[in-house]
């Protein structure tokens, strides 16, 4: 295992992610129906801003850490922020469903790997309707779709360390949607090339998906001490959003993008105002 997300927690490119989640969490509270949140590659849920490996990297101060002005606003921003600018520690997309979850919702977060899947049960003991299964996302996420709800949200959050990675996410996808058509699915991807990216969005659009946009997010990164080259984009797909959810998002990345120097963008992929 080499792929930590203790080092990025908190980072740019969570925090477009973990909005997106949390309003797309709450679009599913609006009605009484339970609904089931399955994430398929959980990561540990809780990450200390203040341990060696976010301090190695300092990508939290770049991300979360400068949005705290923020933190009264509305809607899911405030929702997010409320549960995410504790300044000490953060919390990763489990620990997110988990405080949005009501009486009748579920969890089902997938850990590949059994230390940080030891640390997510840890972080989910007092959440009794959060199930960690310690497996192989891409296997085992589709055999919980449909969930019995038949509303939810499926996020599907690799490490993109194989090099089929996005081949691999967009097979898994097409798999799921064909189980689960009326769910709404978040895909995270990293942009290291924008042609490699638009051939993924590409893949997933040609599930059939009939309703998609596309969330992304660019900063200027500052040349690492280290000499490793830095991730400074990322854009997250989601199928079916909720209606309302785009201009949600144009407001909400309008407020925190000139704080993070970012630049984002929402655009409709398939369906309305497509095109
Ligand atoms: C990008 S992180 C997930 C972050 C998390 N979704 C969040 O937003 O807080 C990817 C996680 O997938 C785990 N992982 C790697 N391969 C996996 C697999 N085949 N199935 C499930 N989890 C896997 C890694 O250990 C890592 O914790």
């Amino acid at each position: 295992m080499n792929y930590r997300h203790a080092f990025h927690a908190g980072n740019f490119a969570d925090v477009v992610k973990h909005l997106a989640l949390a309003a797309v969490l709450l679009h599913l509270r609006k009605k009484d129906a339970a609904f089931a949140v399955i994430d398929s590659h959980a990561g540990r849920g809780r990450y200390d801003l203040s341990g060696a490996e976010a301090q190695r990297t300092g990508e939290a101060e770049g991300g979360i850490a400068r949005l705290a002005s923020l933190k009264d606003s509305g809607g899911a921003l405030g929702e997010y922020l409320a549960l995410a600018s504790d300044g000490a520690s953060y919390p990763g997309s489990p620990l997110i469903a988990a405080a949005l979850l009501r009486p009748q919702d579920r969890l089902v977060a997938i850990e590949k790997h059994p230390e940080e899947a030891g640390q997510l049960k840890a972080a989910l003991i007092r959440t009794p309707r959060a199930q960690v299964e310690v497996a192989d996302g891409y296997r085992r996420f589709g055999a919980h779709l449909p969930p019995k709800e038949r509303r939810g949200v499926v996020l599907i959050d690799p490490p993109f360390e194989a090099s089929d990675e996005f081949e691999a996410m967009a097979r898994a996808f097409a798999d799921a949607y064909r189980r689960f058509a009326t769910g709404i699915y978040l895909l995270w991807f990293p942009i290291k090339s924008a042609a490699e990216a638009n051939a993924f969005v590409g893949e997933v659009l040609g599930a059939g998906v009939k309703k998609a946009l596309r969330m992304d997010i660019a900063i200027d990164v500052p040349p690492s001490p280290d000499g490793k080259a830095r991730l400074a984009a990322a854009g997250l797909i989601v199928v079916n959003p909720p209606f309302g959810f785009a201009d949600e998002m144009r407001a909400a990345l309008g407020q925190v993008a000139p704080l993070l120097g970012a630049r984002c963008t929402v655009s409709e992929l398939a369906g309305e105002g497509a095109g």
